[in-house]
């Protein structure tokens, strides 16, 4: 009996995986060196005919149908080369190795080009939607051998999520491609999970919403624009009780955001190609400071803080509904501007429709908005910033005074909201024609003789300038 998929790591994202694999209609075959997995896999499948494991790697591999397809879903580093390397000896010319793990996207290149040369397809797929979305439905951002993908396509179609009938997985480019999408999403997903946390602190603190009006908020929210698994959760999340003890969970939580790097890196590559992603670079440096409680505690006792004085211009959840709809289109149009920059850098000939696309469902940030911007950019298929779209003119100019507000009034009593505002930084110099910085040329040009350019005439100049 030969299997057609093969998955390697039954940790909860593979075994999810594995059996929706199975479920929708095609035979799956696990390895895990950990038996205690391989029998967790075996007694939740039941049929063995259809989904098997083991944790012999010779076994695992003469189960399969060729050309092998075997998925990878481990953690991101040295583990990925380890496995490949005990694989490669077992492996035959034509055979598919598919790291479904948040690796990062130098990685992947480096692996396909020492793939290639033995005559394996390998090819990264982002996999979002953590287990429950493994188990019923992930998105799945596919790049690289693009021979490998097809080979696979059927599969990934059948288990990925569906929007309107739609798979939410599609080949998004060569080389690195995928892992890069995914790098870019989980940025997002940064972004958008600072912005809302940042709404919540001002319901609560200046609103003074209880955890129960929270719920109904965000609930409210979820049916209107904001409509998204990140808005959904969040409405739950207030609703959930604490289960050791009295109250609401959320109130025990400590408050020091961990982090796995997806984000970082996504802040990272963005300064190197030169693209300005600022509401996602504070919200990897929010995770950082949350991370220093004790120098946070410590400080808090050295500093006043101004007395929260209630909100007195609009009516505080009307005005958080809107700042958070414009910082939620501020965060994707800088994570898309990456993506289309990549695209250039890196030769990814991505489509942003088809990535837009395929977050609509499945995913962690997948949003009502992402219809829009599929829209916007199948209007335009050389839309670089989405600021820049018809489609999001009118929703950003109804929204901006909203963000306002809030900033100030954050700013007056105290309340951080640093993606906020650097959602409403970035607006206002993105759509500023001059901004000050002729001084920094001045001075670039004052003390290092760096050189500057004029608005009146074409040319280099350099000035003696006169101390
Ligand atoms: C997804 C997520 C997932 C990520 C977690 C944790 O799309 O399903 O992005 O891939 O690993 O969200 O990320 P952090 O630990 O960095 O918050």
């Amino acid at each position: 009996n030969t299997y057609d998929f093969g998955l390697i790591g039954l940790g909860v994202m593979g075994r999810n995986f594995i059996l929706n694999v199975a479920d929708n209609g095609f035979t799956a075959f696990g390895y895990d060196l950990d038996a205690g997995q391989v029998q967790a896999l075996q007694e939740e499948g039941g049929d063995r005919s259809k989904v098997d494991a083991t944790t012999d790697l010779p076994t695992f591999v003469k189960s399969l149908s060729t050309p092998r397809k075997i998925m990878l879903l481990v953690p991101a580093g040295k583990i990925v080369d380890a496995v490949i390397d005990n694989l490669l000896p077992h492996l035959d010319k034509g055979d598919i190795i598919i790291d479904g793990g948040n690796s990062f996207f130098t990685d992947t290149d480096r692996r396909e080009a020492y793939l290639s040369e033995k005559g394996i397809n390998f090819f990264g797929a982002g996999v979002s939607g953590g287990a429950k979305g493994a188990r019923r439905g992930p998105s799945i951002m596919p790049g690289g051998s693009k021979q490998g993908y097809s080979e696979v396509k059927p599969i990934f179609e059948a288990v990925a999520a569906k929007f309107e009938g739609e798979p939410c997985v599609a080949y998004l480019g060569p080389k690195s491609a995928g892992n890069y999408v995914k790098m870019v999403h989980n940025g997002i997903e940064y972004g958008l999970m600072q912005l809302t946390s940042e709404i919540y602190d001002l319901l609560k603190k200046s609103g003074g919403l209880s955890n129960e009006q929270l719920h109904q908020t965000f609930s409210e929210w979820n049916r209107g624009r904001l409509q998204s698994f990140l808005v959904e959760i969040t409405a739950q999340i207030f609703d959930q009780k604490d289960d050791l003890g009295e109250g609401s969970l959320v109130d025990k939580i400590l408050d020091k955001a961990k982090q796995k790097g997806t984000g970082k890196w996504t802040s990272q590559n963005a300064m190197d190609l030169g693209i300005p992603i600022p509401t996602i670079d504070i919200a990897v440096s929010m995770r950082e400071i949350s991370a220093l409680k004790d120098d946070r505690v410590a400080a808090d006792q050295v500093y006043d803080r101004p007395e929260i004085q209630p909100m007195t211009e609009g009516a505080l959840e009307e005005l958080a509904e809107n700042a958070l709809y414009f910082a939620f289109i501020i965060t994707y149009a800088q994570g898309m501007h990456q993506l289309a920059e990549a695209s250039k850098e890196y030769g990814y000939e991505l489509d942003m429709t088809t990535i837009a696309k395929i977050w609509r469902a499945g995913c962690i940030i997948r949003a009502g908005l992402l219809e829009d911007i599929a829209s916007a950019y199948s209007q335009d298929k050389k839309l670089v910033n989405l600021l820049m779209s018809p489609e999001f003119t009118g929703k950003v100019q109804s929204t901006v005074n909203a963000a306002r507000t809030l900033v100030s009034y954050g700013a007056l009593n105290g309340i951080p909201l640093p993606g906020l505002s650097n959602a409403l930084t970035y607006f206002d110099a993105f759509t500023s024609s001059r901004l000050p910085l002729n001084l920094i040329q001045a001075q670039r040009d004052h003390f290092g003789s760096h050189t500057y350019e004029r608005t009146d005439r074409e040319g280099i100049f350099h000035t003696n300038w006169e101390v």
